[in-house]
């Protein structure tokens, strides 16, 4: 798979402008949702040639649907787009998953940009090439590896985002910079996310998008290194499903921040993986993120959605555990009573 070309820029709009004209499409396409056409376009709109033609889908995960892409494929169809054609996909982890899919089946794959719009869709989704749509009532059951063929990151884009949806994608840059090196770490604990400096931003997620670049790079197909990223994810995904099943979802980054937490008690256990970095990690996270409640009623629960994880092969709960920061070592596995003295230790950790 060909690497992506990532662009880092204070100035989105004249990015755009250059892909555009570089890659010359017949037709060019702008996929957005209902939040992105509102509060995002109106950043890049006069970058855009008059001729374009633009998409729109309903906001929220629960719209990445088969109907969705459908409409996608109908308006491009409709309007003549070509294999010529170029489709900007503008907006969170949505879009550019469900506009990637588009774009890598419509006559068997056209070129598209991704432009994410949440610091969480610029750390992850955008990058890397998986893309898809929930299916059946499982996320991201039917898609695809397929780059996109630029990726414009901007900080631009996040002054309007909520600042739980800035703390939700700081969290996928823990984990990069935990997957990374000590540097990169300390670096994110000492910036100040409460009154962002937007220019230090980008060049810290800079800096977190080219570790999973490097990772995805030697491992497009998540056969083994890229394995790396799902650091914290593996007890993340427990926490996000039982916070569903409660009827009250928490956000996927802060779900893998206390997963975060929770995979290095057990890479202490396995690894010996440092236990004072464990406590600054949580103070941190506690002070930022606050507590997600769990009691000893919800373990046998979260350790049946952990063995519905489709990371899991072989019938073994699958994580990605840390020996150092900067050293994970992938396909590990944990005894049930282990991961319950995680659990115990998480929440002495977060006074639950
Ligand atoms: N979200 C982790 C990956 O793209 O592999």
């Amino acid at each position: 798979m060909e690497p992506q070309k990532l662009i880092f820029t204070a100035q989105p709009g004249e990015a755009l402008t250059r892909e555009i004209e570089r890659i010359a499409p017949d037709n060019l396409f702008v996929l957005c949702d209902t939040h992105t056409r509102a509060l995002s376009l109106p950043l890049v709109a006069e970058s855009l040639p008059p001729s374009t033609r633009y998409i729109d889908i309903e906001a929220g995960d629960t719209h990445k649907t088969l109907e969705a892409l459908a409409h996608v494929w109908d308006e491009l169809s409709r309007h003549g787009a070509s294999r010529k054609s170029l489709l900007v996909n503008l907006g969170g982890g949505m879009v550019t998953d469900l506009g990637g899919f588009a774009a890598a089946c419509f006559k068997r794959g056209i070129r598209f940009i991704n432009m994410p719009t949440t610091l969480l869709g610029a750390v992850d989704a955008a990058v890397g090439g998986k893309t898809g749509v929930n299916f059946n009532g499982l996320k991201n059951e039917i898609g695809a590896f397929r780059p996109a063929d630029t990726v414009i990151i901007s900080t631009r884009f996040f002054h309007t985002l909520p600042h739980e949806e800035l703390l939700s994608g700081y969290a996928e840059m823990l984990k990069h910079a935990l997957i990374d090196s000590p540097d990169s770490y300390r670096a994110l604990l000492d910036f100040d996310l409460a009154a962002p400096d937007w220019d230090r931003l980008l060049r810290l997620l800079e800096e977190s998008v080219q570790v999973k670049q490097r990772i995805v790079a030697q491992d497009p197909l998540e056969t083994g290194i890229r394995k790396a990223l799902n650091l914290g994810h593996t007890v993340g995904h427990a926490f996000e499903s039982l916070s569903h099943r409660r009827g009250t979802p928490i956000p996927h980054g802060y779900a893998v921040a206390w997963g975060l937490v929770c995979e290095l008690l057990l890479s202490h256990h396995y690894l010996r993986f440092p236990s004072d970095l464990i406590t600054g990690l949580a103070q941190y996270i506690y002070r930022h993120y606050g507590a997600f409640a769990i009691t000893c009623k919800d373990y046998e629960t979260l350790y049946e959605l952990m063995t519905h994880d489709k990371k899991n092969e072989a019938g073994h709960i699958n994580f990605t555990l840390l020996q150092a920061i900067g050293h994970p070592v992938i396909d590990q596995h944990a005894d049930k009573e282990e991961i319950f003295v995680a659990f115990d230790l998480y929440r002495d950790l977060f006074k639950l």
